[in-house]
């Protein structure tokens, strides 16, 4: 049995797992370097989880300059099989405005200038990992169940953009990625969901939405106070819709 039935890697606004219980903090080096933070591991609706805030704890590291590499192998060398990214990201799609919560089914990759594989170290085994699918199927399934049994209202599927940050877009580059396909835009899905697939660790996106996209609301400008309101919102969800994720 794996020592960990859930590993949940908070994203803007989720600092810490309301509800974690007889908590212990582990301080992981990994061959990448550090990770975010401590990794927090405890109890939890009767699974044992394993929690990371993915820009630190007193949110202090960036997008671009978050050790994805290092969160991953982390939560793997702790025995993490199942991985939750909980994004902050705006809302491309009409129906995707502040405070949805969306689990993603496909993503379109613009950052660059970040490490994207393990396989880039001296001898390293070289690996085409397929990623068709960038998200596990059958965990992307669980969230939407558990949602369902918590009643709590989440749009199945979308495609998320991972721009580079840690400015928000000009409108013309949304007006691009709504042309590509793109119904979300957040900072933080990859390089984390195709590490996740080299480690070969079940990985989905749980996408808060924190504002329309530049050019897709009303507003003229976004403001960060906004967004923090509605994240706070949307993320006060979560902990009761992963309370009900299969043990
Ligand atoms: N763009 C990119 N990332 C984000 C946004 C956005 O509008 N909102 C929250 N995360």
């Amino acid at each position: 049995m794996s020592a960990l039935d859930l590993a949940v890697i908070g994203g803007s606004g989720l600092y810490s797992f309301p509800g974690l219980e007889n908590t212990a903090r582990h301080t992981l080096h990994t061959p990448y370097g550090p990770a975010s933070g401590d990794v927090v591991q405890g109890d939890f609706a009767g699974m044992r989880v394993a929690f990371l805030a993915r820009h630190g704890e007193g949110h202090n590291l960036p997008p671009h300059r978050v050790n994805y590499r290092a969160n991953l192998w982390a939560l793997h060398q702790l025995g993490a099989r199942r991985v939750i990214g909980v994004n902050a990201v705006g809302g491309i799609r009409h129906d995707m405005g502040p405070q949805a919560i969306v689990v993603p089914d496909q993503l379109i990759d613009y950052t660059h200038g970040r490490y994207t594989s393990y396989c880039d170290a001296e001898g390293a085994e070289v690996k085409h990992i397929d990623f068709s699918e960038p998200y596990t199927a059958s965990l992307r399934q669980q969230l939407l169940a558990a949602a369902h049994t918590a009643g709590i209202a989440v749009i199945d599927g979308g495609c998320y953009g991972a721009t580079q940050g840690p400015r928000l877009e000009t409108r013309a580059e949304i007006a691009r990625m709504k042309r590509d396909g793109c119904d979300l835009v957040g900072m933080t899905g990859m390089p984390e969901a195709a590490l996740a697939r080299e480690l070969s660790l079940d990985y989905a996106c749980l996408a808060l939405v924190a504002n329309f996209a530049a050019g897709c609301g009303d507003e003229a400008e976004i403001s960060i106070e906004e967004i923090f309101a509605h994240l706070a919102a949307a993320t006060a969800q979560v902990p009761r819709l992963l309370a009900a994720l299969p043990k």
